[in-house]
């Protein structure tokens, strides 16, 4: 099948390199021109991991190509995936210029037999609207479906190959039955295929989000308090998450959540709740538990060295908004950054893959660090806020050593408070008993 993919971001070009992986035609659109040279070059502009050999491989057997123009790009194209970013707008509603613009576009473009599929998170009732615009403009019927990603950027390949499921919204049962033909080959274990109305496909990705984002300030509201009452998160954990209607996933506390989905997403469907008459108290306290939870690291630090602060120098380790990404949209470690910086500290900062993206915004300001030991260099204390897996086993012994002061702040949790200890570090976790 011939298929467009506008937008190369973490979605579209996951969306266009896994589709031509199973055989079809793809070419992917943006309006990014850096993004496409940098394509076309054999690079990618994102990280993402084994995404780089998918699309080198799919562009040299000619079934992936990209591109900037829009018009050239849909020619011939049976399906055309929308896959442009939807951010927060001033107020929590969701910015949808970008989707707009795009439809504007395909309307004047588009084969009379085309489906344009709307894969960006867009607030109920779009797919609606943008099918009335594009109607308008085309002065002709435009057949819009629904299909939201699940994905998670850091497995998104992995996710986009073997989801746990693939949610269509549509009209018309042709276009169910086409969109299942396309997304066969992903479901092979028997994945489920669902089958809605547009309005239930958007409003479920959202209530996907909402429900992780609720364990996430849950647990993290349950750890502050275990550090209140001498009671242990992990220990916690394990006792309730051993109870099958409870489970372990997405029940580990840390420093707040971020990324470029669970706060745009959360605040936008508060606001579609109330632009109903609705309130969605439950959503509304999540996200404002992860608002304080995102301050709790820079607190800690605070109370350790009290007016002792300002002039020290602190490393940090994991800035991206999670392990096995480059993204730092809303990652808390730049909360952490700004409330340090303010109070006159300088940091030594280290990420896998994130740094490039991190220096674009704070240039000067920081020093950056390719390995994660040439940070600890001479600094007063460790912060570790991402939890990539080469952090998992530290050397406290050569970290004893590089450090000038010898204090870890454990956003993760990830070492055992014992160990630390017996290194000679004094430890701060998120909920642990210390004693
Ligand atoms: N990132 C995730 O993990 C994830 C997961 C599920 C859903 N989503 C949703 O998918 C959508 C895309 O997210 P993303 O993270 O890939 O965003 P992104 O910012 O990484 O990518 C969006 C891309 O769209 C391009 N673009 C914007 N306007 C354009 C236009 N008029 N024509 C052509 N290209 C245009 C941008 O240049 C950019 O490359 C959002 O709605 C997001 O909420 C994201």
């Amino acid at each position: 099948m011939k298929i467009a993919v506008i937008g190369t971001g973490y979605v579209g070009l996951v969306t266009a390199t896994c589709l031509a992986e199973s055989g079809n035609e793809v070419v992917g659109i943006d309006k990014d021109a850096a993004k496409i040279a940098k394509l076309h070059a054999g690079g990618l502009p994102i990280y993402e991991p084994g995404l780089l050999e998918l699309v080198q491989r799919n562009r040299r057997d000619g079934r992936l190509a990209f591109g900037t123009d829009l018009a050239a790009g849909v020619r011939g194209a049976k399906l055309i995936f929308i896959a442009v970013g939807t951010p927060q707008g001033a107020d929590g509603s969701t910015d949808l210029s970008a989707i707009h613009a795009v439809g504007d576009a395909l309307a004047a473009a588009v084969a009379p037999d085309a489906v344009v599929i709307l894969k960006s998170t867009v607030p109920v009732g779009t797919n609606r609207r943008l099918a009335e615009r594009m109607a308008k403009t085309a002065g002709r019927p435009i057949e819009v479906a629904s299909n939201p990603e699940f994905l998670k950027e850091g497995a998104a390949v992995e996710d986009f190959m073997k989801p746990d499921r693939v949610v269509v919204g549509v009209r018309r049962p042709e276009t169910g039955a086409l969109l299942r033909e396309l997304y066969a080959p992903f479901l092979r274990t028997e994945r489920p295929f669902l089958i809605m109305t547009p309005e239930s496909a958007e409003l479920t990705k959202y209530v996907a989000n909402a429900m992780l984002a609720t364990k996430i300030s849950f647990i993290n509201e349950i750890a502050n308090l275990c550090e209140k009452l001498g009671a242990d998160i992990n220990d916690v954990r394990r006792g309730i998450g051993h109870d099958q209607r409870i489970g372990f996933h997405f029940l580990h506390p840390g420093p707040g959540y971020g990324g470029s989905c669970f706060p745009k997403d959360l605040e936008s469907l508060i606001h579609q709740a109330r632009t109903v008459g609705a309130r969605l108290h439950i959503v509304e306290a999540v996200d404002r538990v992860n608002d304080q939870q995102k301050k709790i690291l820079a607190e800690k630090v605070k109370q350790h060295f009290g007016a002792r602060l300002a002039g020290k120098c602190l490393a940090i380790w994991g800035l991206a908004f999670k392990p096995r990404t480059d993204d730092i949209r809303e990652a808390p470690a730049l909360e952490v950054i700004n409330a340090l910086l303010d109070e006159g500290v300088k940091l030594q900062v280290h990420d896998p893959e994130a740094l490039a993206n991190v220096k674009a915004v704070y240039g000067d300001k920081l020093r950056y660090f390719d390995r994660p030991y040439g940070a600890l260099e001479g600094a007063d204390g460790l912060i570790l806020v991402t939890e990539w897996q080469e952090f998992r086993h530290a050397d406290f012994d050569m970290m004893r050593r590089l450090m000038t002061g010898h204090v870890i702040f454990d956003g993760r949790n990830l070492y055992d408070p014992k160990t630390v200890a017996a290194h000679g570090f004094q430890y701060y976790g998120i909920g642990r008993h210390l004693s």
